[in-house]
């Protein structure tokens, strides 16, 4: 399977601090906000993995993680030229995808929770799609699904004033290779995207679609407003600080999956002059 992070859009809910920076490479507590999406990937067992950009930010994203082969995956590069939409996304990676299967994340979702890379490896060959559902208090804010008791959705919306339940669609989303078709066929929505709700919906209607529930001892956080990311700043912190293990650290996960030694490891800490990131990537190499 192969992996798009979408990381585009203007950031505009989070101006001034976003008109000079990518917003998915303003930290979230002690790494960049993509980390966090790139290591859900990698943690389902992906490695080969497109990142989509803005015009102008290219150049910082390839500066930050450049091919990705020190880490053992391959990364590509693609430029979205204006925001128009997450179904875009597989237009855009049409030639990467090839005839793969595809999972999308977006470059602002930060996933955390015990067990969640093990379940996510399950969904890598899907028949179909398989999306997940979590529940949140302000569900108007996210394309919301609607199930039956047997878990089978009858509907979806994106952002709808009166949502049909509270069960909000994670943007982290895992396609057979039909997604690029059905991407092509997507009309534009009323506020001018190509909304990947779009998409699901053909799945559904082909009986294509799955959800799975996030349970809820799983984080999902957005940063989508102000207060989103420093909640998703201090969510981080308070899990590191007090367990002492860093969540969505590229080289560990890389480490642990069997892609790089521990030599390798032990090379990659020395990038950082022994500051607390490197320390940290050097105790794992002993
Ligand atoms: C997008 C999707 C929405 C999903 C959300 C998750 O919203 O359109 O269905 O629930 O991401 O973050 P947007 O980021 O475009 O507001």
């Amino acid at each position: 399977m192969k992996g798009i992070i979408l990381a585009g859009g203007t950031g505009s809910r989070l101006w001034p601090s976003t008109i000079g920076v990518s917003k998915q490479l303003i930290p979230i507590y002690d790494k960049p906000l993509i980390y966090y999406p790139l290591a859900t990937l990698m943690l389902a067992g992906i490695q080969d993995i497109l990142i989509i950009t803005t015009p102008d930010d290219q150049a910082a994203f390839q500066k930050l993680l450049g091919d990705g082969s020190s880490l053992g995956i391959n990364l590509s590069y693609e430029i979205q030229e204006k925001p128009e939409g997450l179904a875009q996304a597989f237009i855009i990676g049409a030639r990467f995808t090839g005839s793969e299967s595809v999972a999308l994340i977006l470059g602002d979702n930060i996933f955390h929770g015990s067990g969640l890379g093990r379940e996510l490896a399950k969904c890598t060959s899907p028949d179909g799609a398989i999306i997940f559902g979590y529940e949140v208090t302000e569900p108007q804010r996210y394309g919301v699904a609607e199930v039956d008791s047997q878990g089978n959705v009858i509907s979806i919306e994106e952002k709808p004033e009166v949502p049909k339940s509270n069960l909000a669609i994670p943007g982290l989303y895992f396609f057979d290779n039909s997604v690029i078709a059905k991407a092509s066929r997507v009309e534009k929505s009323y506020r001018g995207e190509l909304e990947v709700t779009s998409i699901l919906e053909m799945y559904r209607r082909e009986k294509k679609l799955k959800l799975k529930p996030l349970v809820r001892g799983t984080a999902w956080m957005d940063c989508g407003t102000v207060n989103s990311l420093n909640d998703a700043c201090d969510y981080i912190r308070v899990i590191e600080q007090r367990q002492g293990f860093k969540v969505g650290c590229l080289e560990e996960i890389a480490w642990r999956n069997g892609w790089i030694t521990a030599s390798e490891l032990k090379q990659l800490s020395k990038i950082f002059n022994s500051n607390e990131y490197g320390q940290y990537l050097q105790r794992l190499a002993l």
